[in-house]
């Protein structure tokens, strides 16, 4: 009798063994060769390294003749390549290590106006990606609605994180301006009012003040930033084809030349700070070269932040992507987009989107992802910024890890 309670109950945990392995297995396993539960996740930067601009120039510089993909190959597979340890020279101070008795690393995001799920979306990539024990948030808000934030749904549910690791700041342009004699002679021109002109002034002034990252509220962090802001130059990045910077990222250091220099050619140019005229304020002599300029505020590749634009410009028509992206739009898409992944026809795949879209396997490489400008549309689940968000939404409640294997850090 025993024998045979001892043979049921081993046959139970042998029938629970094999669900297990099976339901393992197909958690696993990839859809139809899709492969997209096999990739990797990131590791965080080695304390202390920092980028080589020349072989990000090398590899992904050229936009006639190095194509995005193959840029952001080099950038997700070819670390060892181009992060050093920061070099020593002579007046540059290493990166700090990350705890906070230590600076942390600095961003900034402004807003205007009602605050909405894509302000909030900004912010839940910031703690999804960054190193949170050296890294702070900055929100810049013009507006004098939402000063009661508890009572706005999307930021409520963040308020835990301020202001330890995002802080919520008041934007005043008449203190702020006055607290300087960089801003000699400023003046508030009445198109300021509402305006991305505003912004394009914000940026210098609170880079100006406090030094640091300003991104723009359409962009997304992606990954570790330290590598980038340690390293020893200021930097924006390339306006599609053309030599100007597009300064949706912005790195400048605290009080430097550089945003002294633009902050004083923009008062004495009307306080116009497009980024457009930046190189013209940057130039030590009338029309100064990109190689000149980059001296003072580093041009980099758009890719690293931008990584659709030259396709959706026609400059790299045949560029294939992953995901295979045409224009803005589709990131916005609840359905799947024709040639989303080469050779998938979405007419005949009977699957969900969310079968095939994984954060995981995002424009890999990448360190922040611009998308530019679509304010008013909604947000989908089965898009891929809806699958974005819920993988963001995933890991502040505990559920999920980010890119980096990491679960967030307890507050
Ligand atoms: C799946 O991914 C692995 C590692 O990234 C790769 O070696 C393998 O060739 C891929 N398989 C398919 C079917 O794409
Ligand atoms: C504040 O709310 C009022 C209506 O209550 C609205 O007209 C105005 O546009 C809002 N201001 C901002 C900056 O959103
Ligand atoms: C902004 O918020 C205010 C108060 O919360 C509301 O009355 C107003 O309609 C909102 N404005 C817009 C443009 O949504
Ligand atoms: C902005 O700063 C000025 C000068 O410090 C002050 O008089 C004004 O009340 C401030 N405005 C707001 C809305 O806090
Ligand atoms: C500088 O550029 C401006 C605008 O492109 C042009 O009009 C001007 O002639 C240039 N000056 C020199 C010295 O090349
Ligand atoms: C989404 O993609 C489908 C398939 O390409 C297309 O028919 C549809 O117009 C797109 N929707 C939007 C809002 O762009």
């Amino acid at each position: 009798m025993a024998l045979i309670k001892t043979f049921i109950f081993i046959v139970i945990i042998g029938l629970f063994y094999v669900t297990y392995i099976y339901l393992n297995t197909i958690h696993h396993i990839p859809d139809d060769g899709l492969n997209s539960s096999l990739l990797n996740g990131y590791k965080r930067p080695k304390q202390g390294y920092v980028v080589r601009v020349d072989r990000l120039e090398k590899n992904c510089g050229d936009i006639r003749k190095i194509m995005v993909e193959n840029c952001l190959k080099y950038l997700d597979n070819d670390e060892d390549d181009y992060m050093i340890p920061f070099p020593t020279v002579e007046g540059a101070s290493p990166p700090p290590p990350c705890n906070r008795d230590h600076p942390s690393m600095l961003f900034h995001v402004f807003w205007q106006g009602n605050i909405t799920d894509k302000l909030a979306l900004l912010m839940k990539s910031f703690l999804y990606t960054q190193p949170l024990e050296c890294s702070t948030l900055y929100v810049w808000l013009d507006n004098l609605n939402d000063t009661n934030l508890n009572d706005n749904k999307y930021i409520r549910p963040l308020l835990k994180y301020s202001p330890t690791l995002i802080e919520f700041k008041l934007w005043n342009m008449s203190e702020l301006l006055s607290s300087s004699d960089v801003y000699a002679g400023w003046q508030e021109p009445d198109y300021f009012l509402k305006s991305v002109k505003l912004s394009d002034l914000v940026r210098f002034v609170v880079l100006h003040k406090y030094g640091g990252i300003y991104i723009d509220s359409d962009v997304l962090l992606v990954r570790d930033m330290r590598p980038l802001y340690y390293a020893n130059f200021e930097f924006s990045y390339r306006w599609s084809m053309k030599n100007e910077y597009n300064t949706a990222v912005l790195r400048l250091w605290k009080q430097s030349s550089s945003s002294e220099m633009v902050i004083r050619g923009a008062i004495k140019n009307n306080m116009d700070f497009h980024p457009f005229n930046i190189r013209k304020y940057l130039s030590t002599y009338e029309n100064s070269s990109v190689q000149e300029t980059n001296k003072l505020i580093y041009m980099l590749p758009s890719a690293l932040f931008d990584p659709l634009w030259l396709k959706r410009d026609r400059i790299q028509t045949k560029s294939v992507l992953s995901p295979n992206f045409r224009k803005f739009d589709d990131f916005f898409n609840s359905s799947i987009i024709p040639d989303e992944i080469p050779g998938l026809d979405p007419t005949t795949f009977d699957g969900s989107p969310l079968d095939i879209r994984n954060i995981d396997n995002f424009f890999r490489g990448i360190f922040t992802y611009h998308w530019h400008n679509q304010w008013k549309t909604k947000i989908h689940p089965t898009s891929w910024i809806g699958i974005i968000q819920t993988a963001y939404d995933e890991f502040l409640s505990g559920k999920q890890k980010n890119l980096y294997n990491e679960y967030i850090l307890r507050l």
